[in-house]
């Protein structure tokens, strides 16, 4: 049975990456530094490297600005803050201005132990990151996205749903942020190169948490959905089977009406 570390919070990652001997991560998505300090701050990480375009343009970026982000020459001031901010950590930070799509070829696949995506929101945005960055993590390693939720950001989070299925991973959500919805659930998955059986009996023990976290979050007026609505189905509708060959059953039955 393979565990899964659960986190309540995106401040918490500092510990999972220790907890999981995590050593070179990337932060996608920068702005003036805040969450980057965090990061290194609480953890004992030796690289962090950071993109952000700092680009007000959205075409490029893929992204909705606020109206406060639009002027002239903020992006400039976000950049000087998160060079000032994370200069303390010398060696350990490295802050690389280019667009996603660009920077993807600065990492060699299989090197990343934890990645963090924050930059666009939008689902364009959001999948090509996932689809770029995914090759780039260990298996092992953290894929999180932040502000997964369906208000503002459905975009996103149908991406990271859709991301997860495909791939077969099991998608956590932060569901006890300090302040809802000031602060947005956070998704993540540890990357398992696992076989369908694996991920099928993980999907099947974590449900009922996974509803638990889905259910005290709309308590808070925070909406999300678990991309495994099909699978749920499935569960209900035959208990008594294991998962996997209630899944093959009902394929089975699908095929024979075509
Ligand atoms: C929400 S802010 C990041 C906040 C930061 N992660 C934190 O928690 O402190 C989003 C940042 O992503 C950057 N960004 C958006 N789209 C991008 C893209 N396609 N490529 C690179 N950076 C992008 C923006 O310039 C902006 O600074």
């Amino acid at each position: 049975m393979i565990s899964e570390p659960i986190i309540d919070r995106r401040d918490d990652f500092p510990k999972l990456i220790d907890q999981l001997g995590l050593k070179v991560g990337l932060e996608v998505g920068v702005c003036k530094g805040e969450y980057s300090k965090l990061l290194l701050g609480e953890s004992r990480l030796d690289l962090l490297c950071g993109v952000d375009a700092y680009s007000n343009d959205e075409v490029l970026t893929r992204t909705k600005l606020k109206k406060c982000d639009r002027a002239p020459g903020k992006f400039e001031q976000h950049y000087e803050e998160a060079k000032i901010t994370l200069e303390r950590f010398g060696s350990r930070h490295k802050l690389i201005r280019k667009l996603s799509e660009e920077a993807v070829d600065d990492f060699a696949d299989d090197s990343l132990d934890f990645i963090y995506l924050d930059a666009s929101h939008l689902a364009t945005g959001v999948f090509l990151d996932l689809m770029l960055y995914y090759p780039k993590l260990k298996v092992g390693g953290i894929m999180a996205i932040h502000d997964v939720w369906l208000k503002y950001r459905n975009g996103c989070t149908y991406a990271t749903c859709a991301f997860a299925v495909e791939k077969e991973q099991l998608l956590n959500f932060t569901g006890k942020e300090r302040e809802f919805p000031v602060y947005p659930p956070t998704a993540w998955f540890i990357k398992r190169a696992w076989s369908k059986g694996d991920y099928f009996e993980a999907l099947y023990r974590h449900l009922p948490r996974l509803e638990a976290t889905r259910d005290r979050l709309k308590q808070h007026r925070v909406t999300i959905f678990l991309p495994y609505e099909y699978e749920i189905e499935i569960q209900r509708l035959k208990p008594e089977a294991s998962y996997q060959e209630a899944y093959n059953q009902e394929i089975q039955r699908l095929n024979a009406k075509l």
